[in-house]
């Protein structure tokens, strides 16, 4: 069985505590007799150097005395008190306490036990041991001094990050000592900066409590709009995880450079310490965003004459695989296979990336999208708490609720990996309704079912239709059939 470490010190403290007093009661008890052993042994009794040795042992076992009893001293005050006041005590200021109680304790000690010693006139007279303390001690007296003014100022606590020097050591503060500033670098190292460099040196500071923004570049070709690629990257940029909602990210442009429009986006991350990830997330959403936008990355342009297959061929082969993914879809079972061509030229693909939102509880919506690869997960609002209701694969469809009856959206349906999905607009879906209008009912048997769940589960208010019949007749009245 393991002790927790904070009791295992409390025992250690009490043991050298109870053999430090037990030192020196024993010593004082027999000081008589070692003062006769002493005496025998160096020949005269009593003489001078006997008193000097048994007053220095008992300095000696003082000290240790006064050392243990600083330390709980220290721990009580530092540990308790300030807890009780929930703050934490600087380490600095913790060692500063030490020394100073610690020196005190041990001059009264000395002064007590050879009162014929003037001190005063030791460190005053000693000139040659005033410049040795003081070269020995220079970068040691710098550092304290410079800690000192750090504490002082506090232009940064722990838990924030800081860049320090031209070097630009980046990384989260964990402690600030009386030698030095120890930061944990993104890599996972710890760097340690003498508070004497620190104090030279500039430090940039990114406060805990402070939103500081990041800039990440990317860039398109100069055929994309620029209002658009604006619109799309910003709207992508602020789904993206730990990007703070307080302030909306800026999109702009920064340079026209040499292959295309250069362009930066400036977001505020909620926690700064993670802005490695967030850029990267950040990165990867223009991706998807672009892709989805139908936007294009820039590069470096030569022109080159390739021969390619002809767009109609790579169309035949798209839509192909659409048809096939379509007629799998149990929904359009009842089509026909020219039926389902159709609806297979009509649907639009789009790739969303993982952790994104394809539809969002809530909003108006005039389509119903099929899983094409990928999966994704329906989630409702409990409590102001999203909570998953179902996961939907491969040929699974969604969306059907607000295409059919022209209701907002129930649900948010979110990507769990890179999924690509199928969208299916009104004007199709009634092409279709209108040569096979038996589908109709085997629809709103499916939305009734999925209706039935939703109402049992979330706090969200469902329009009047929820039987099969209901939701049949604001079907046929939303497409006019
Ligand atoms: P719609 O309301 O347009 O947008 C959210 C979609 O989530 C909704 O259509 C349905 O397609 C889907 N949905 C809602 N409830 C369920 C459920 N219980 N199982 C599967 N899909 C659902």
């Amino acid at each position: 069985m393991s002790r927790p470490r904070s009791t295992n010190k409390l025992i250690l403290f009490f043991v050298a505590l109870a053999a430090a007093l037990l030192a020196v009661w024993l010593f004082w008890s027999f000081e008589p007799d070692v003062r006769a052993l002493l005496g025998r042994r160096m020949g005269t009794s009593p003489s001078p150097s006997v008193d000097t040795i048994v007053a220095a042992v008992k300095l000696f076992l003082l000290g240790i005395l006064g050392y243990l009893l600083v330390r709980a001293l220290n721990s009580f005050f530092f540990e308790l008190a300030f807890r009780l006041k929930r703050i934490d005590a600087p380490t600095l200021i913790r060692n500063i306490f030490t020394i100073v109680a610690f020196s005190i304790f041990f001059l009264i000690a000395f002064t007590f036990l050879f009162p014929d010693v003037n001190l005063g006139a030791l460190f005053t007279t000693s000139a040659i041991f005033g410049v040795i303390l003081g070269l020995a001690l220079q970068d040691t007296l710098g550092n304290f001094f410079s800690g000192i003014s750090l504490q002082a100022d506090r232009p940064f606590q722990v838990g924030d990050v800081i860049a320090v020097g031209a070097q630009r050591h980046t990384g989260v503060v964990e402690e600030i000592s009386w030698r030095a500033i120890k930061i944990r670098t993104f890599t996972n190292h710890v760097v340690l900066i003498a508070n004497s460099t620190a104090a030279k040196e500039p430090i940039e500071v990114f406060p805990r409590d402070n939103l500081n923004a990041r800039v990440v570049w990317f860039n398109t070709l100069y055929t994309d709009s620029p209002a658009k690629t604006i619109h799309v990257v910003r709207e992508a940029v602020r789904e993206a995880e730990n990007v703070s909602d307080k302030v909306t990210p800026v999109v702009r442009i920064r340079n026209l450079g040499d292959n295309g429009v250069d362009y930066e986006v400036k977001y505020w991350p909620e926690d700064y310490a993670k802005y490695n990830d967030t850029d990267a997330l950040v990165r990867q959403r223009i991706w998807y965003a672009f892709r989805r936008a139908g936007l294009n990355f820039a590069y470096p342009t030569r022109t080159l004459y390739v021969e390619r297959p002809s767009k109609a061929a790579a169309r035949d082969v798209d839509g192909g695989a659409i048809a096939e993914r379509l007629s799998a879809v149990d929904l359009f079972a009842p089509l026909s296979a020219d039926e389902t061509g159709l609806l297979a030229q009509a649907a639009v693909r789009h790739v969303f990336a993982p952790g994104e939102m394809v539809i969002r509880a809530g909003d108006p919506g005039s389509s119903m999208f099929v899983v094409h690869n990928g999966r994704v997960q329906v989630q409702i609002n409990e409590n102001g708490r999203s909570r998953s209701i179902a996961t939907l694969n491969e040929g699974d469809f969604f969306g059907e609720m607000a295409l059919f009856t022209g209701e907002p959206r129930t649900a948010n349906v979110v990507a769990l990996e890179e999924t690509e999905v199928l969208e299916i607009g009104h004007a199709a879906m009634k092409r279709v309704f209108d040569a096979n209008p038996d589908l109709v009912e085997s629809l709103s048997f499916i939305i009734a079912e999925r209706r039935q769940g939703l109402t049992s589960l979330a706090d969200v208010a469902l329009p009047v239709a929820h039987t099969s019949a209901g939701i049949l007749s604001s079907i046929k009245r939303f497409f006019g059939l």
